[in-house]
């Protein structure tokens, strides 16, 4: 006698944007493929927007619908509720709260939401036993969720590092490849309709952020901390540092690094300089890059589309084809309850710096230089210094490995020797 067929898995959408009409999209165009490969039909009963008359480039005449996404996140007829309105508080964190009480199992692609509140969830979800997946929330269509969580299970994880904004390395890329300035690239992405609503999330490296902080989570075994990851935009970095930077054999990147060291956990998502050699060095344009490394498996590269329908929606269908074939895992890897409190690591691992100064062209001036540095225990590895007809010059230093307090000694004690002009550029070196 055969089992009998599970029944359909019913799916509600809140958010009908970018993310959830690519999710409807996948639903209707792979309806057979999805039940082939859960052994049951993956349905959509209903879905919630702001506007429903809105021209939303699907049909979703099928599907009841809820002006209220808690009301959709408790409808007895929805199994998944999936969350793709955005957002921290509000609709987003009040509905994944009510669909999880009510008994549904929740798929997000929202990592706002899970930067703020990831433990909370988590610990609601687990304590209903119900789940929550986001394998959208980082680095869009790469399945870096799972494989941290599923595939390096077995690895204690050395460090998380990547780029995942891909506005921001849209803009630094383009302001490289066509030598244009910061201001006139971020409006150009601003046209292509790449920014985020409030564009610092992107630029000012929040988004990104998030995003290593949920990483961090997984990678550790402890409570997300948002809060305690260090970070800077991409608002200083100049067309003069990108070719400078390339002089010297490195490109730079809004580069995410999670690592546990003696300190503590170091969470930092800056603008660093890798060496342009490297695949970090060589991504282009909107891709992201998450760079995985483990004690058994080594180092290992994931590269894809960080965002936009199909592959943010294929990050969705993911989940929602784990929970139709049973699997349930804990939501950051491990039971919530057993996740440990961070420890902060108070100041960053050693690396080696760049530094790009104006130097004056007068006897003695590097002189003055070097000696600042070597008093702030800042070692010099390579220099380089440009030709030029003005009264001074670009000159860039490569330093050895160094405290990041060091060189902020250093370019503190810079102007006192009264030969450098304007401000002094500190950019940490990441060894890739
Ligand atoms: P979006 O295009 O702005 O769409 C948001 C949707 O949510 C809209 O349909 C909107 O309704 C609906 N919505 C907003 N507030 C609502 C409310 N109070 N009640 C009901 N519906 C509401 O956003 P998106 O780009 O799809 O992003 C959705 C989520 O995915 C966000 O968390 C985002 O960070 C994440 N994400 C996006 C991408 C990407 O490439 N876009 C990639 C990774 C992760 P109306 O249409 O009626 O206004
Ligand atoms: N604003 C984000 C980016 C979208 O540029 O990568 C995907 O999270």
């Amino acid at each position: 006698m055969s089992a009998a067929p599970l029944a359909p898995l019913r799916l509600g959408i809140a958010g009908l944007g970018t993310v959830g009409i690519g999710v409807v999209k996948i639903v209707q165009r792979h309806a057979d493929l999805l039940a082939a490969r859960s052994g049951r039909p993956v349905v959509i009963t209903a879905v919630s927007a702001r506007d429903k008359t809105k021209n939303r480039d699907a049909d979703l005449s099928n599907y009841a619908w809820e002006i209220d996404p808690v009301a959709l996140a408790t409808r007895d007829d929805v199994d998944v509720f999936i969350e793709v309105m955005g957002g921290h508080e509000g609709p987003a964190r009040d509905a994944t709260e009510a669909a999880l009480k009510a008994g549904k199992d929740v798929v997000t692609a929202n990592k706002a939401l899970l930067a703020h509140h990831g433990q909370e969830l988590a610990e609601l979800a687990e304590g209903l036993g119900r789940t929550i997946r986001f394998e959208a929330a980082v680095a869009g269509g790469i399945p870096v969720i799972k494989a941290l969580t599923e595939g390096l299970a077995g690895n204690a994880i050395r460090r998380v590092m990547g780029v995942m904004n891909g506005t921001c390395n849209y803009i630094l890329t383009r302001m490289e490849t066509a030598g244009l300035p910061y201001d006139t690239v971020f409006e150009e992405a601003r046209q292509l309709g790449y920014l985020e609503a409030d564009p610092n999330l992107d630029v000012g490296g929040i988004d990104a952020g998030h995003k290593l902080s949920i990483l961090a989570a997984i990678a550790f075994g402890t409570k997300v901390s948002f809060d305690t990851v260090l970070l800077e935009g991409i608002g200083r970095i100049s067309i003069d540092d990108i070719r400078r930077a390339g002089d010297m054999g490195y490109k730079i990147k809004l580069l995410g690094v999670a690592q546990m060291t003696g300190r503590g956990l170091e969470q930092r998502m800056t603008p660093c300089l890798v060496p342009e050699g490297s695949p970090l060095g060589q991504l282009q344009g909107g891709t992201n890059m998450v760079v995985i490394e483990g004690d058994s498996v080594g180092q290992i590269v994931l590269r894809g589309a960080g965002a936009g329908e199909g592959p943010t929606a294929s990050a969705v269908m993911g989940d929602v084809m784990d929970l139709a074939r049973g699997l349930r895992l804990p939501t950051f890897g491990q039971p919530a309850s057993a996740l440990a409190d961070p420890v902060p690591a108070a100041v960053s691992a050693p690396a080696p710096y760049y530094l790009r100064l104006q130097l004056m062209d007068k006897p003695g001036a590097l002189a003055k230089v070097a000696t600042v540095l070597g008093e702030a225990g800042v070692s010099i590895s390579r220099m380089r210094q440009y030709g030029h007809a003005d009264a001074s010059a670009p000159v860039l230093i490569v330093t050895h490995k160094t405290t990041p307090d060091a060189i902020d000694v250093a370019i503190a004690a810079l102007p006192a020797t009264h030969v450098v002009e304007g401000s002094p550029v500190a950019l940490r070196i990441e060894e890739v």
